[in-house]
């Protein structure tokens, strides 16, 4: 294994429009050459990327998305009721907007903000919605806030509920997570709300099988991670070198994604490389799964006192309603 850490000078390697930022090639770079090799799950949201989670989210297997919109649908009323009319309306991560959008009947937000890092796909997405709801005030916000959550400055104050679906909570390692969950208190004022759903701990297999689709699209959103990296640092992964494995991590109690090599491979990008053996691994994801009574103690502990949760029959996703106090 050979590195150029210590010499960070270059400027973008290729000619493509992907641009990360040089802070984006330095961290690929430091997660390739560790020992356990890693690539952080946001680059799993190039274009392609997005529009795979968005057909992983129809999987039959896939329950998440399913189980939290049915979950928002049976609770939007009382939720809506709570929050009052004419929030602004902050969706992180807001990925194609359908929970939120499912959301403004029973809300009737003033403003709606969505956050994401992808920034294309976003506008897409936005131009669409406002088209729907020409009578509301769309904004889309680029921000990559795994270094912290920053928001557009001129978003009034009072009445925020920020809104946290899909889970994505879980990509923080629970640390991690209490410290985001404290970055969001801290965007708002006492009596701001929070809206976050966060799967739940269940059978192994339940979880196994929903990372691992009989049609291959979540192998195909795991191994696409590998075509954004080489855009972005300029190396050469072939995607068929390397094998999607998911499995439940039950000690961790959390789901983990890897890419394993199918044979031995030299991966080469300008000035620097990584071997990998026959059967190695790059670490893509975490997802952490929680029993509720844990994740409503993190809230509280984040500095949100009141938590209603809401729960579907099984018990296998939930969504804590959240006020800061
Ligand atoms: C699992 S998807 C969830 C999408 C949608 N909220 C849902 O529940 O269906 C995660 C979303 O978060 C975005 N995302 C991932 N990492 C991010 C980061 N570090 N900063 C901002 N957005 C991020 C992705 O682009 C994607 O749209």
């Amino acid at each position: 294994m050979t590195s150029d850490l210590h010499d960070m000078t270059f400027k973008h390697p290729n000619d493509g429009d992907d641009q990360g930022s040089f802070g984006d090639h330095q961290a690929i770079i430091q997660g390739l050459l560790m020992e356990s090799a890693t690539i952080a799950p946001k680059y799993f949201y190039d274009d392609l990327g997005c529009r795979l989670f968005e057909v992983i989210t129809t999987l039959p297997a896939y329950y998440p998305t399913r189980i939290e919109s049915e979950i928002f649908r049976a609770s939007a009323t009382t939720i809506g009721a709570q929050i009052g009319e004419g929030a602004t309306l902050i969706d992180l991560g807001a990925g194609n907007c359908e929970k939120a959008a499912g959301l403004f009947d029973a809300l009737k937000p003033k403003r709606y903000v969505a956050v994401d890092i992808a920034s294309d796909f976003l506008d897409g997405v936005l131009k669409g919605l406002r088209e729907r709801y020409p009578n509301l005030v769309i904004e889309g916000h680029t921000s990559d806030f795994s270094g912290g959550l920053s928001l557009p400055s001129d978003l009034p104050q009072h009445h925020r509920l920020m809104f946290y679906p899909g889970s994505s909570i879980g990509n923080f390692t629970p640390d991690d997570a209490m410290t985001f969950l404290k970055d969001i208190r801290k965007e708002l004022h006492l009596g701001g709300h929070l809206l976050i759903g966060v799967d739940l701990i269940k059978d192994d297999r339940l979880l196994d099988m929903a990372y691992n689709d009989p049609l291959g699209i979540t192998a195909a959103f795991n191994r696409n991670i590998l075509n954004h990296i080489n855009r972005l640092i300029g190396s050469d992964f072939d995607i068929a070198d390397f094998k999607h494995v998911a499995f439940y991590h039950r000690e961790e109690k959390r789901i983990e994604m890897h890419l394993e090599a199918q044979r031995d491979r030299l991966i080469q990008w300008p000035k620097g490389e990584r071997h990998f053996r026959k059967k190695e691994r790059i670490q893509t994801e975490y997802s952490y799964k929680y029993h509720p009574d844990t994740f409503e103690c993190m809230l509280k502990a984040a500095g949100f006192p009141i938590v209603k949760t809401y729960l579907d029959d099984r018990g296998w996703f939930s969504v804590f309603h959240a006020e800061a106090g």
